[in-house]
Order: structure tokens, then sequence, then C-alpha cells
């Protein structure tokens, strides 16, 4: 099919989603799209016509975790083009799923554990190591991410998984957050960002108020010391961008510590190529990967999204294209991932 008889379907929010870059690259390149509501009852009618849906969703919205994972597969199923598509969407903020699916490919995920009743997880947490880092599956910037460094800490932890739970936003650490930036940055930009946290903190983002506790599981990682920074790779279809996030000062998480640099070196290239492979294995059009290298030097998964924040690679100096090679650009990835839509489209009909 040609680029100029296509439609294309765009779900548009105007905060935080790739919608609003998406329809300029379609007005400045001619490119034929009608605007969408994925939450009407007849959505599947109302995409009767199109070729193809783009639906930038997030994970601290509640709405679309109900069902974007259902109506993508839905539509995927009656072989109706979606990005993201039902792979990347099913796996997405969920890093208790993400395990099985790296797992059953052999990706090198660091150790990871779950349990889903507390004899199990207690009966675990006195035969293993410390420290360990502990997780919920949702949530992102490290908010939910803790280094657990003892039996009894794990113990605790372990008590209230399997007892009230966890909310996975936290109103507090988002402020605790923004007073980091503040201290590092002192720009009338992130006094502000303390201001909206302060807001945020009174009256929370509608979104997310109405997601679930998260309980009755434990999952846990092998805690991989010594890392100063992780690595963070951006596949859309031939492109990979990636940069390293320095952790914040006396922790050992690194993202969303707002700090971070370009530079491309050979650990970089190792995490980039195994990157592109893992993409290609799931069929995936987009991942984001954390990595970090491990005491022999090798690269571990952290974690995979099939999207990043609008903001991550806003200044980004150049990508790498699948054959490794480095090519200096400015950086657009809401192009990249309808320009990787478009040719998937011309490829199939
Ligand atoms: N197992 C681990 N070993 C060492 N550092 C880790 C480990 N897991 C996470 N981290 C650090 O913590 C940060 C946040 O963890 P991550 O699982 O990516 O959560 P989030 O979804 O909040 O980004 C990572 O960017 C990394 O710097
Ligand atoms: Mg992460």
């Amino acid at each position: 099919m040609k680029k100029e008889n296509m439609l294309l379907a765009i779900h548009h929010h105007i905060e935080d989603s790739y919608s609003p870059k998406w329809i300029e690259y379609c007005e400045k390149n001619n490119i034929k799209y009608k605007l969408v509501n994925c939450y009407d009852n007849d959505i599947m009618e109302q995409l009767k016509g199109f070729d193809a849906l783009l639906w930038h969703w997030s994970h601290i919205d509640y709405k679309a975790q109900l069902f974007a994972r259902q109506l993508i597969y839905a539509l995927e199923f009656r072989g109706f083009p979606v990005y993201p598509n039902a792979i990347g969407s099913f796996f997405f903020d969920d890093k208790v799923g993400e395990k099985y699916i790296l797992e059953s490919i052999d990706a090198p995920l660091i150790p990871s554990y779950v349990f889903y009743d507390k004899k199990s997880a207690n009966r675990w947490i006195e035969r293993t190591t410390f420290p360990k880092v502990f997780k919920l599956r949702s949530g992102a910037g490290a908010h939910n991410v803790k280094l657990i460094k003892s039996v009894s800490e794990a113990k605790k932890y372990a008590s209230k998984a399997f007892g009230k739970g966890f909310f996975s936003t936290h109103r507090g650490a988002a402020i605790k957050n923004r007073i980091w930036h503040f201290k590092r940055d002192k720009s009338l930009k992130s006094f502000l960002n303390i201001s909206r946290g302060l807001y945020r903190f009174v009256i929370p983002n509608p979104k997310s108020v109405a997601l679930p506790i998260e309980k009755n599981y434990l999952y846990a990682q092998d805690f991989i010391p010594n890392c100063d920074h992780d690595i963070r790779v951006f596949v859309v279809g031939d492109k990979a961008i990636s940069k390293k996030r320095m952790v914040r000062d006396g922790d050992f998480r690194a993202s969303g510590s707002g700090q971070f640099v370009w530079e491309i070196d050979e650990s970089q290239k190792e995490c980039v190529k195994i990157a592109f492979e893992t993409t290609e294995k799931l069929g995936m059009q987009s991942i984001a990967f954390d990595f970090v290298m491990d005491e022999k030097g090798e690269a571990k998964m952290i974690e995979i999204s099939y999207a990043v924040g609008l903001t991550a690679f806003l200044d980004g100096i150049g990508y790498w294209k699948r054959d490794l090679s480095w090519r200096e650009s400015e950086i657009v990835i809401e192009d990249y991932i309808i320009e990787d839509m478009l040719s998937d489209l011309e490829r199939q009909k």
C-alpha cells in the first residue's frame, strides 16, 4: 500500500502523549489521519475503514489499564495493525510479566524471583542472600524499587505485600524527587516543579488515583552492586537511541534521577546489540530497556517497556542503526514510531 492511500487513526491526548507530534508529522507529510477515541463503546465500529491505530496509552491511566491490552489484542486478532502492538501492550508496566517473557527467550535478565504466597516468599527469604532489590510490578522513576538489606527487612516487606499491600503511586516520593532535582539545578523551572508536586500532593492526578493496590505477590531481583549508572536503550524499528543515566547521590537507582550523559562507548554498543536482537525476537515495534553491567562486565537487563517519557531523548545527539553504526541526528521519537508504522504498512499490503 502506498503512503498516500493510507488512513491512520490517532488517539489524541494533549498531556504527556506522542499524539501531538504524530498529528504534526501527518500534516507535514500529507499522511491522511483522523482522531478517534479508544474509550468509546463503538471503537471497533469507528476503526472500520482505517489502516492502523496509534494510541500512546499510559501506565498511570487506570482506565487504559482496564482495557487497552484487550482492545489492542482484539484488533490485532482481526489483522488490524496497532501501535503499540499486542505483545508491547501486554508486557507494559508489568515487571512480573516481563520476567516470564524475557526468560522464555533466554534474554539476559537479572536473576528475578516471584512468589504468590507468604509462606513460599518467607522460605526463599530465609535461604537467599542479601541485599536484594524488591520491586512492585508497576510504576516508574524508581518509586517502587527498594534495596532490602536483611532477612528481617525482607520479612517485613513480605508481611506488607501479603497484607495490606502497596500504593503504586507515591505522592510523597514525587515531591522528594522534585526537591532533589531543585537542589541539583536551582532554576525557576525546577522550583515551579516543586509547586506542581505540592499541588499534586493535595490533588493527585485523577488518572492515577484509581490504580489498584499492589498486593499478594513478592517480586525481587539480585542486586548488581557498584553501578553508578544504568544504560537506557530505546529501540524503534531499525533505530536505537541510548544514554547513560547516573544514579542519585548515595543511592543505587538511576531511573528518575534526571542526570545523564550522551557518551557513546563500547558498553552501550553491547547493550544496543542485545536490545535490537531482543526487540526482533519479541516482535515488538519499540522497546525501552534498562541495562546495568554486572561484576563480570556483562550487560544485564533490568526491565523493558514499549514507551519512554516524552523528554527522555529530547536533546539526543544521534542514533544507532541496525548494523550498529552511529548516525548523528536530532531525535524525534514520535516521528520514528510513525515512520516505522508506515513502512510496516507499505510492506504488508
Ligand atoms: N537489580 C538491580 N541491581 C542494581 N540496580 C538496579 C536493579 N534494579 C533496578 N536498579 C536501579 O534502580 C533503577 C530503577 O529500577 P527499575 O526496575 O528500572 O524501576 P522503574 O520502573 O521505576 O524505572 C534502575 O534505573 C537502576 O539504576
Ligand atoms: Mg526503569
